[in-house]
This record gives C-alpha cells, sequence and structure tokens, in this order.
C-alpha cells in the first residue's frame, strides 16, 4: 500500500462501484470483478482514496446481489475468489482502499441456513437462525404482526410444510426472497464473525454495512401504527418503528469493531443506517462502534441555501461530538441519481425512482449544472465523501425504461406503482462509440442504456477541459493538495442570503445555491468554478477561490 497515513478515512473520498453496472469484461451484459481490475486505472487518475463494492456474492440476484446466498464466495456472474484477489492486488498497487458491502440483516432464501430451516420442523435450532412466527387467526391464516416491507406489500410470507399444509410465517423486511436473522441467535453472531475475517484475511480495508439499523427487532414484534409514521426507504425512518434502530444493535457493532481492531492497517466499518435526527445516527458512530455513517441527512437536503447551512452544522457538530468525521454523499444505488433528483418539481422520496409517468420530471440542463455544483461544494467539505459510480459524468437517472426491462423488486410489489431503483443503476458509458458505450464488448447490457448516453462517455468527456468529469478530477486533487477535508469550516457571514460560503484554510468556497443569488466574483484567484462564470458566479455554481 502506497501512503499508510493514520485514520485516513476521516478524509478520504470513497467511490462506490456498482458492480452490476460498472463494466462487463465477460461480454454477458452484467459487470463483473474483471471490468472492475481493468478500470481502476482510471479511478485512480480521477484522483478517489478508496472504493467500495456493492455485493457480488453468491446469489439469486433477486434484491441485485442484496440477497446473498453465500457470504464468503463470489458468484460465477461477477468471477472467483481468485478475481478478488487480483482486483484487490492491482487496488492497494494503486494506492486504492477497497470496501467491500456485508449484508447482515438477511440472507437469500436460497441460503443452505434458510433451506434448512424451511426442511425443519417448528421450533428446530434451524428455524431460530431466522424469525419464524405462528400466523394469527383461527388457522394461522393472517401473518404474525402488521408490518410492511421497505419494498411494498406485507413484510411476513407463509411457509408450506413438507407434506403440503400451510406452515408458519417469515420475517422479510425487504424482499420475501430475503428472509431476516435473528441477532439474538448465537450461530448468526458467530457466523458474522467468520465473514468479517474471511474478507478482512483476503485483504479487505473495511465494510460497508448493509442495513446498519435492522437486525434487532423490539421484543414481543409488537404491531406498528404506520400512521405517525412511515415506512419506506423514501419517508423519514421513524424514531419508534420497532424494528429500526433499537438499542440492540449497538452491542453488535461493537463486537464486529473488536474483530476489525484484531487487524493492522487502519480498517472501518461504515454504516448504511437511515436513521434521523443526525444527533441519533451519531450513535452509530461511537468510538467503540463504526467508523463512518452515511449522512443520509445531506443527501436528502433540497438545493436550498438555508437548509444546506443547517445540514452542514448539524453534521460537523452531531458527528463532531463523538469524535466522527462527518460524512457527505449525494447519490447511490438506492436513491435517483442528484443530476436529476436536484430538479424535481414534484416531491420524490428516495427508492421510489421516477419513470415516464412521474410528475414534475427534471429538466436535464438545470439538473446537471446544480449536481455539479452540488458536487464542488460538497468535495469542498471537512470530512469524507462517497461518489457513486456515474457522477463523475454529470449521469442523470434513467427514466424512460421499459416496463419489461425494470428489475428491482420495489416495482414488482408495488405492482408498478413505485418505480424503483433501476433508474440509477444503469450500465456506464465508457466509450461514445462502441457498443453499449464500451460497458461490455458484446453490446450487452443488463439494463437498457438510453441513447444520449454516448455524451456522457468518459473518453469523451476525458478530452473535455470543461466536462463533468475533469471537474470533478480537478476538484479532486485540489481537495487533496490543499487538505480541504482537514480543516475546520468557517462561514463567510457577508455573502448574500442565497449563498452557501465559507472558508477552509486560505480557500474561500462560493456555492451560489438559490435562483435569485448570482453574486459578483470576489477578487482572488479561481481555483476551480463548476460551470462557468464571468465577473459574476451566477445561481447553481460553486466557485473555489484562493484570496
Ligand atoms: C440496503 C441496500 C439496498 C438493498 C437493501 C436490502 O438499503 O442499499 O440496495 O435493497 O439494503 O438489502
Amino acid at each position: 500500500m502506497t501512503s499508510p497515513a493514520p485514520e485516513w478515512w476521516r478524509t478520504a473520498v470513497i467511490y462506490q462501484i456498482y458492480p452490476r453496472s460498472f463494466a462487463d469484461a465477460s461480454g454477458d451484459g452484467i459487470g463483473d470483478l474483471g471490468g472492475i481490475t481493468a478500470h481502476l486505472d482510471d479511478l485512480a487518475e480521477l484522483g478517489v482514496d478508496a472504493i467500495w463494492l456493492s455485493p457480488f456474492y453468491v446469489s439469486p440476484q433477486k434484491d441485485a446481489g442484496y440477497d446473498v446466498a453465500d457470504f464468503t464466495d463470489v458468484d460465477p456472474l461477477f468471477g472467483t475468489l481468485d478475481d478478488f484477489d487480483a482486483m484487490v492486488d492491482k487496488a492497494h498497487a494503486l494506492g486504492l482502499r477497497v470496501i467491500v458491502d456485508i449484508v447482515p440483516n438477511h440472507s437469500s432464501d436460497q441460503h443452505a441456513w434458510f433451506q434448512a430451516a424451511l426442511a425443519a420442523p417448528e421450533g428446530s435450532a434451524e428455524r431460530a437462525r431466522y424469525i419464524f412466527r405462528d400466523g394469527k387467526g383461527e388457522h394461522g391464516e393472517l401473518p404474525p404482526n402488521n408490518w410492511d416491507s421497505v419494498f411494498g406489500g406485507p413484510a411476513w410470507t407463509r411457509t408450506t410444510n413438507p407434506d403440503g399444509t400451510p406452515g408458519q410465517w417469515y420475517l422479510h423486511l425487504f424482499d420475501s426472497s430475503q428472509p431476516d436473522f435473528d441477532w439474538s441467535n448465537e450461530d448468526v453472531l458467530n457466523e458474522f464473525d467468520r465473514v468479517l475475517r474471511f474478507w478482512l484475511d483476503r485483504g479487505a480495508d473495511g465494510f460497508r454495512v448493509d442495513v446498519a439499523h435492522g437486525l434487532i427487532k423490539a421484543d414481543g414484534l409488537p404491531d406498528f401504527s404506520y400512521d405517525d409514521d412511515t415506512n419506506s426507504m423514501g419517508g423519514v425512518e421513524g424514531p419508534t418503528a420497532p424494528y429500526w434502530a433499537q438499542e440492540g444493535v449497538h452491542e453488535i457493532w461493537r463486537r464486529w469493531r473488536r474483530v476489525i481492531d484484531e487487524y493492522d492497517g487502519d480498517r472501518i466499518l461504515a454504516a448504511e443506517a437511515w436513521v434521523v435526527p443526525l444527533s441519533r445516527m451519531a450513535k452509530w458512530v461511537r468510538p467503540d462502534e463504526m467508523h463512518q455513517a452515511f449522512n443520509f441527512g445531506y443527501l436528502e437536503t433540497p438545493w436550498k441555501a438555508d437548509a444546506l447551512r443547517t445540514i452542514i452544522d448539524e453534521s460537523i457538530d452531531e458527528f463532531g461530538k463523538v469524535g466522527a468525521p462527518s460524512t457527505w454523499v449525494l447519490s447511490n444505488h438506492d436513491v435517483v441519481r442528484h443530476a436529476s433528483r436536484l430538479a424535481l418539481t414534484a416531491e420524490n422520496p428516495q427508492g421510489h425512482g421516477i419513470g415516464p409517468l412521474s410528475k414534475g420530471l427534471p429538466d436535464p440542463v438545470v439538473g446537471l449544472q446544480r449536481a455539479r455544483a452540488a458536487s464542488t461544494l460538497m468535495l469542498a467539505l471537512p470530512g469524507s465523501a462517497y461518489v457513486y459510480q456515474g457522477e463523475e459524468l454529470g449521469l442523470p437517472e434513467a427514466i424512460d425504461i421499459p416496463d419489461d426491462a425494470r428489475q428491482d423488486p420495489t416495482w414488482f410489489r408495488t405492482e408498478g406503482e413505485r418505480y424503483g431503483r433501476d433508474g440509477c443503476r444503469v450500465p456506464l458509458p465508457w466509450r461514445a462509440d462502441a457498443p453499449a458505450y464500451g460497458f461490455s464488448g458484446t453490446g450487452e447490457a443488463w439494463l437498457p442504456q438510453p441513447v444520449q448516453w454516448a455524451e456522457y462517455a468518459r473518453d469523451a468527456q476525458r478530452s473535455d477541459d470543461s466536462s463533468t468529469l475533469r471537474t470533478y478530477q480537478r476538484a479532486l486533487h485540489l481537495r487533496r493538495e490543499l487538505g480541504l477535508a482537514t480543516h475546520t469550516l468557517e462561514w463567510i457571514t457577508d455573502a448574500p442570503a442565497g449563498v452557501v460560503a465559507f472558508r477552509s484554510g486560505d480557500i474561500e468556497v462560493y456555492s451560489v445555491v438559490d435562483a435569485d443569488a448570482a453574486m459578483t466574483l470576489p477578487d482572488g484567484e479561481v481555483l476551480l468554478a463548476s460551470s462557468e462564470i464571468t465577473d459574476t458566479i451566477p445561481a447553481d455554481t460553486t466557485v473555489w477561490l484562493r484570496r
């Protein structure tokens, strides 16, 4: 490894790779580890510090790999363990750390343990690793409680006994193919210690922990009053939901921290915990728990100067109180890409997606301009930032995906009422003139790529100095060079109210957010501008200045 700076994660830019859609070396239309290895140079050139890979484990792919059938092997779709080792070696040689996803809330229904549980009798040790319960009603025909699945529909599915009679129900907070583990069971605790060690031994630099606010359910699995709350990937996760943010999860993270700390190399745990407010999310990153938590409060903040200043203050303050860095994130594989989201005119909670019939569809020009301004603002903030593959190309959400091509379980479980997340998962364009824009050699792509995507291709942007790619690259290199992520943020209070303006070391950052806030360019050396400026900084534009 190069540059073994201590606590690298406090300031790192971590690039999320969604393996299915990054690059396909085998030509079957689904991205793979070989494709990642082949393009690591591009990421080093971009200037990120680490990569995080969404799941590539053995899986029937009912939830794009978040339904894991074997936690310690690679799905043949993505390659082999040798391909993983080769990818890690190359990444480390380039100075990139490698974070892998771990999915502890549930397994696939094809996992050997769940198959054994189905075959075993009620009350057996096999069933005790999951959450099986008798149904309500005279014949057990009603689910054990009223919980909804995050993807729509009930969170319970009834089993069929080996003799064909209806059996018990099992809990799945997500798809019916994703049964929840029972984390009060010792087998489950021990198995995940093994999974952690397996990937740490193979050189992983840490884990992004899926659904880190789930795992423990309230005793007795009480009914929940959804009127007081919302249970969607897009709504605010309710402080009272009996399956989110239960105190017991923190014992698990302390246990995991002890495992991680046995290893050298400053390895990390990063929580995907959809918990509000940030003061509560900060519990996940107390000194003996995880290192980072995704700042979804920031992701969900509208493009408004006041709201941005407030969430930035709150983030630095709340994470700071527990000694953790703030993180910043604008896009991932579960939300509408920010080059579209920031220009939506109708409310669109994350995870619901947008499609041809959605209201308030974004203007792509406004969306891209805002996205560039928002990213350039984010990359100047103190702490660690996440970049989702394709945002450096300015990719918008793919809206016109034909109904019969959609694959997100959300689409099926809501019978098309919610478009879901396919629109942010479309395979990347690498080359403007190649089949599948260079994603695969054969022209195959598991989701159709919009025809307009030729203009977003990486090769076209590489040679264009004003492109989104070159802007990200400049921002990332300058951020490192100027130590922007390490400074204390100091608000500039005499800028117009619609401008987010702050000082970081001897750099001043002006982000003209509100529509009517265009301002005169202050004196100084312009180091970076997210879009064209004159002696005025127009709306939806961020500038980095040295005074
Ligand atoms: C997380 C993942 C999402 C997945 C869900 C269930 O929220 O980010 O993609 O569907 O967990 O594992």
